[in-house]
């Protein structure tokens, strides 16, 4: 079975448990936080989350809150990060706070981190041991924490006129990696795995969880607009300091990082100066050198699941971890 069809068949028991943590009597706030839900999104992080826990022998079945837990934490992080980057598309549909203002998608983003806890508390449910519900728990507040810290990071860089690679890579793994590897470990717990079986899917989830970042800001500049759902070249007006700005400020000509320079962080590049840039980023070989970047993670992520028993879960792990670099959206 094709990858994708894995994914929406493995997470389509986890969409009732997404809308049932958003219930709300009013219909405007339902609207409003359901919004970003329905807008759809490839449901990585609960399909991590089942797939992990079958990985170790676990039932998913018990582990369906927890799915929902990790991508409505997600959620929450989308919905402030569009505010934090201005972007107003996501999903391909307009972001929370475009349709309805900044203040609203501050709350809604805080509702669905809310909601994202009552659901993996509510794996206790299922009749999973507490003190395996308390450790998922832990990981997910950590990572939490985490994420935030590395969003920090990511606003602060987009100030400083260079940042090093291992400046970046802290940062990624943080921001993206830290949510991606709590949904392995969460879904690893609540299995029933084993400390050796944790430590290899912690070190899958890092690596994926990195090089799905890296992913990301090559599609920032490659994709197209239509798959994508978000607009192309957002981090070139932010003045992100992606794996490949870092890369072109170390390897492209003068003349092209003056050129690069003077659009990066413009807010108002237009949509030629933008398409200069991406081009400043091909020349450079910036891009194809983020992409081996991804490539070496990813075989490295796959290689960390040998110690776990042979399984059908186990290779939609090893065949996700590939998804994750050829995808275009
Ligand atoms: C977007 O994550 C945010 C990043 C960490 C790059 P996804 O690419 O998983 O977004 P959806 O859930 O599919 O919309
Ligand atoms: C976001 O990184 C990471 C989060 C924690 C949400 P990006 O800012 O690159 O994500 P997109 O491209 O907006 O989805
Ligand atoms: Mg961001
Ligand atoms: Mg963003
Ligand atoms: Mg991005």
């Amino acid at each position: 079975m094709d990858i994708r069809d894995v994914i929406k068949s493995k997470c389509a028991s986890v969409e009732p448990f997404l809308r049932e943590y958003v219930s709300f009597g009013d219909k405007t706030i339902q609207e409003m936080v359901t919004h970003p839900i329905e807008a759809g999104g490839k449901r990585i992080r609960p399909c991590l989350a089942l797939l992990a826990c079958e990985a170790v022998g676990g039932d998913s079945n018990k582990a369906l809150p927890a799915a929902a837990s990790v991508e409505l934490l997600h959620t929450f992080t989308l919905v402030h990060d569009d505010i934090m980057d201005h972007d107003l598309t996501r999903r391909g549909r307009p972001t929370v706070h475009a349709l309805w203002g900044e203040e609203m998608g501050i709350i809604v983003g805080d509702t669905l981190y809310s909601s994202a806890f009552k659901a993996l508390i509510d794996v206790r449910k299922n009749g999973v041991p507490p003190e395996r519900v308390l450790e998922a728990v832990n990981v997910l507040v950590r990572a939490n924490g985490e994420l935030q810290e590395g969003q920090i990071m990511d606003m602060f860089f987009e100030k400083r006129k260079t940042v090093g690679e291992d400046e970046y890579m802290t940062m990624v793994r943080k921001k993206t990696g830290a949510l991606i590897e709590a949904s392995v470990e969460i879904g690893g717990i609540i299995g029933g795995a084993s400390a050796r079986q944790l430590d290899a899917l912690h070190t899958y989830g890092v690596d994926c969880g990195v090089a799905f970042q890296v992913k990301d800001d090559v599609l920032d500049l490659t994709a197209d607009k239509k798959d994508f759902g978000k607009p192309i070249g957002s981090d070139i007006r932010s003045g992100k300091k992606t794996l490949i700005i870092v890369h072109a400020m170390k390897h492209a000509k003068k003349g092209d990082l003056k050129a690069l320079l003077s659009i990066l962080g413009r807010k108002d590049a237009t949509d030629a100066e933008v398409a200069k840039a991406i081009g400043i980023l091909k020349d450079s070989g910036s891009i194809r050198y983020a992409d081996a970047k991804v490539e070496e993670l990813i075989q490295e992520g796959k290689r960390a699941l040998d110690v776990l028993p042979d399984s059908q879960a186990k290779e939609s792990l090893k065949a996700l971890a590939d998804y994750l670099v050829e995808r275009r959206t």
